[in-house]
């Protein structure tokens, strides 16, 4: 099938959230590489679906092929509906994979076997090899033997773990050469669905667990689980572990906010300690929110209450009383503050007027004029080597 795309570098892409740094494009080498396989290839036909594209560049090159998108990212999904419209003009609408494939155990043959067989998948490699072998798990339940199935990432991305993966899952798997420090995967569904619970579930999705004793009660343990592709999913983070000591006990009707929570550590600790108080807990992506939510649900924590979200974008008008805050400093695999600073400035809005912000950050990272901005007393309470806990009240707005 003949079909028409268009290169990114035609194509009118931005990045999500807006960045200072004009150097940063929204596509990569990568994206290149996979659209001009693609534009060569005589096998490609729809259905479709593309997995992991960052800001759009695969799903406006390749929008005639009318793609299904498969991402964990909120962020991702705000700058591909932006990108399809900028491009394709306001009635174009992304088809977001959505629902339950973000929750692995929520993931059964029946829901699978109701989804459309796809003729081509591209993969963009994600951070994580343990999200990656998720995906490649669900991605085999949706090809067979005719599909065409080509991933792309930068050479850096691609480690013998990762060809393996594809190899071990789907089948036969060659790379190409590298270009512009890009390399593509090409992979060959071979066996049959080998690896099928008889009780319709998945089986070989990892999921994470490990244990702490409350910081706060001191004689309760907590249970926290990592789904695959979350942060810190298999032991507690360096910098959470500098900030829990320092998280006070909330009183019976406070509002706290775990912003950007993970598996849901710093927000689990503190609504174990007070079911009398409710926890908002946001993330940008899809398995952290399913991950808190296990994490909840298997401490038996019923004042949790969930939103995938960019920072508090998608949160009701509340007042906090707390909010707690380990924040990114990167998006995908690219150094930013500007994810961080959102946060605070969000935070201060969101607080009540003697509520506190604190957050956690490796000391080399320059919080401390973005804290200042939103807030007007700023000061750090932790004595550690690497990392700084800041506490931030009288929010400015
Ligand atoms: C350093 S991790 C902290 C996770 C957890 N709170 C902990 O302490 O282990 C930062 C988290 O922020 C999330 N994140 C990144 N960008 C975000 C955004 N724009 N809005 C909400 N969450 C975001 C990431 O997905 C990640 O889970």
């Amino acid at each position: 099938m003949t079909f028409s795309f268009q290169k990114p570098i035609n194509l009118t892409l931005s990045r999500y959230p807006k960045s200072g740094d004009r150097s940063l494009r929204a596509w990569n080498a990568a994206d290149e590489y996979l659209i001009e396989q693609l534009s060569q290839s005589k096998q490609i036909n729809s259905p479709l679906l593309i997995v992991n594209d960052q800001f759009g560049a695969l799903t406006c090159s390749l929008n005639s092929l009318s793609p299904v998108i498969w991402t964990d990212s909120q962020l991702s999904k705000i700058a591909i509906k932006q990108n399809l419209k900028d491009n394709h003009g306001s009635s174009t609408k992304p088809k977001f994979l959505e629902g339950d494939l973000a929750n692995p155990q929520n993931l059964n043959l029946e829901m699978i076997k109701k989804m459309a067989r796809f003729n081509t998948v591209l993969v963009r490699i994600p951070k994580h090899l343990s999200l990656l072998q998720f995906q490649l798990h669900v991605i085999k339940q949706l090809v067979d033997e005719r599909s065409t199935i080509i991933a792309g990432g930068m050479t850096k991305e691609i480690h013998n773990s990762t060809i393996a993966l594809f190899e071990s899952i789907i089948g036969p798997t060659k790379t190409s050469l590298a270009r512009k420090k890009s390399r593509l995967i090409f992979t060959q569904f071979k066996t049959e669905r080998d690896y099928q619970a008889s009780d319709g579930s998945l089986q070989e999705i990892d999921i994470k667990q490990y244990q702490l004793t409350n910081p706060i009660t001191e004689n309760q343990l907590l249970n926290v689980y990592g789904l695959p592709g979350v942060f810190a999913r298999e032991k507690l983070d360096l910098g959470s572990q500098v900030l829990l000591p320092f998280l006070p006990q909330l009183s019976a009707g406070d509002i706290a906010i775990d912003i950007g929570c993970g598996n849901g550590i710093l927000g689990a600790v503190l609504a174990q300690a007070q079911p009398g108080a409710k926890v908002y807990l946001t993330d940008e992506s899809e398995v952290a929110i399913s991950s808190a939510q296990v994490t909840f649900r298997e401490n038996t924590l019923s004042n949790g209450i969930f939103f995938q979200s960019d920072c508090l974008d998608e949160l009701p008008q509340i007042k906090a009383n707390l909010i707690v805050c380990n924040p990114p400093f990167h998006q995908q695999n690219t150094q930013t503050l500007d994810i961080a600073k959102k946060m605070f400035k969000q935070s201060a809005k969101f607080l009540d007027r003697d509520g506190t912000l604190m957050v956690v950050a490796n000391r080399h990272l320059k919080y401390l004029p973005y804290l200042k901005n939103s807030f007007a007393e700023v000061k750090i309470i932790s004595k550690d080597p690497k990392f700084n806990v800041w506490q931030a009240r009288l929010p400015r707005s």
